[in-house]
């Protein structure tokens, strides 16, 4: 049912550049956790170095009792079988078939007979809605099947941990929404340990249980989504909230000042907009991990925006409101199993759909 990594003190410079330090987080087990981050923070670094392969200059990256940080190569081999991966950009093999690239971590890490890797492969392939395209290469699919493929890659050897660095990246509104609610399905029926890197707003705000975020060589803050949708820190309100008013600039940070001409020119920041509900799966029902709506706010005395959990919002951020749908106006749990499905979810994980 996933595990738990706990992160301490971590820090990473390539020679002289600091590309983080001292981060701690804990990816609670289970849950889906996105990392937010202006492009060169070192999202894909810390990726990197979760998984082993790079070395952090110092702190510790605890997971099943072990550090990760101070195994040997061998030991490490083992705890990588933990893991699966989603790379940036894919990193597929252009001359293999679907099925060959998705075949090849069972070849190389196991010793299952072709007989069992095929039906491995084809339940992965049919998971991310894939089945009918096992033969094609890489280079002849668009972009949304191969970030399938890669996904269906990183599950062959049932991982405990997936790591998906930009899944979205370089997909169309109408795919990201796909894409987001088969992350949800996925975590519902494998339970794994969820990490996502993405740039997308929208997503960050309704797919994940937590969400951190990385900036000037730190992390600013990680901690439940609601927690971040209702922080006034400026930086995440900036960040969440896709702004150009704030302390991030386009060099990644704004100097004094361009920061000072903000304030003379009177600027305010906009209210913060309401938080909305979290995607729930393709037959409208809670993960195992899921919270109440509100339920972070409620514990921690915070007073969430105006208007948050009110509709069901969707992972394109567009609110499509129905009076006659009642589930719309909260989250449908196991206690009120009213059965009603939402069509355009239900279509989520069929091939003709997600890509
Ligand atoms: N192997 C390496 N050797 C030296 N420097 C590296 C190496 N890998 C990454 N870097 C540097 O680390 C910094 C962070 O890179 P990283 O790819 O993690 O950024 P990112 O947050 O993932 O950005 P993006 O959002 O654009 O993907 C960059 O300045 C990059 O040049
Ligand atoms: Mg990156």
């Amino acid at each position: 049912m996933g595990v738990e990594i706990k992160v301490e003190g971590l820090t990473k410079s390539f020679g002289r550049q600091v590309i983080w330090k001292d981060v701690s987080l804990t990816l609670p087990a289970g849950e889906i956790s996105v990392m937010l981050g202006p492009s060169g923070t070192g999202k894909s670094v810390l990726l990197k170095t979760l998984v082993g392969l790079l070395k952090p200059d110092s702190g510790s990256i605890m997971i099943e009792g072990r550090d990760l940080t101070t195994l040997r190569e061998r030991d490490l081999y083992e705890v990588r079988k933990l893991f699966g991966v989603l790379f940036q950009d894919g990193a597929l093999f252009g001359s293999m078939s679907l099925y060959d690239n998705i075949a090849f971590p069972l070849r190389e890490h196991t010793k299952k007979r072709e007989s069992e890797v095929k039906d491995i492969v084809l339940e992965k392939m049919d998971m991310v809605g894939l089945i009918g395209s096992e033969s094609k290469l890489p280079g002849e699919i668009s972009g949304g099947l191969r970030k399938r493929a890669g996904l269906a890659r990183a599950l062959v050897l049932d991982p405990e941990i997936i790591l998906f660095d930009e899944p979205d990246s370089g997909l169309d509104p109408v795919r990201t929404a796909y894409l987001n609610q088969l992350i949800i399905d996925l975590n519902d029926a494998i339970e794994a340990t969820f990490l996502i890197v993405t740039h997308d707003v929208n997503t960050a705000r309704s797919v994940p249980d937590n969400i951190g975020l990385l900036y000037h060589q730190h992390l600013a803050m990680f901690g439940p989504r609601e927690m971040l949708l209702s922080s006034e820190e400026p930086v995440v309100r900036q960040f969440l909230n896709a702004q150009r008013q704030g302390p991030i600039g386009m060099a990644e940070e704004k100097d004094a000042d361009e920061l000072a001409q903000e304030e003379a020119a009177g600027y305010e920041m906009p209210p913060l907009p309401p938080i909305p509900l979290q995607l729930l799966t393709s037959d409208g029902k809670s993960r195992p991990t899921q919270r109440e709506p509100g339920a972070w706010c409620k514990d921690n005395n915070v007073t969430p925006p105006p208007g948050s959990f009110e509709s069901q919002g969707t992972a394109t951020g567009i609110v499509t409101p129905d009076p006659d749908d009642s589930s719309q106006n909260g989250h449908r749990t196991d206690h009120q199993p009213d059965g009603a499905v939402r069509p355009e979810r239900t279509e989520a994980l069929t091939p003709e759909a997600g890509a």
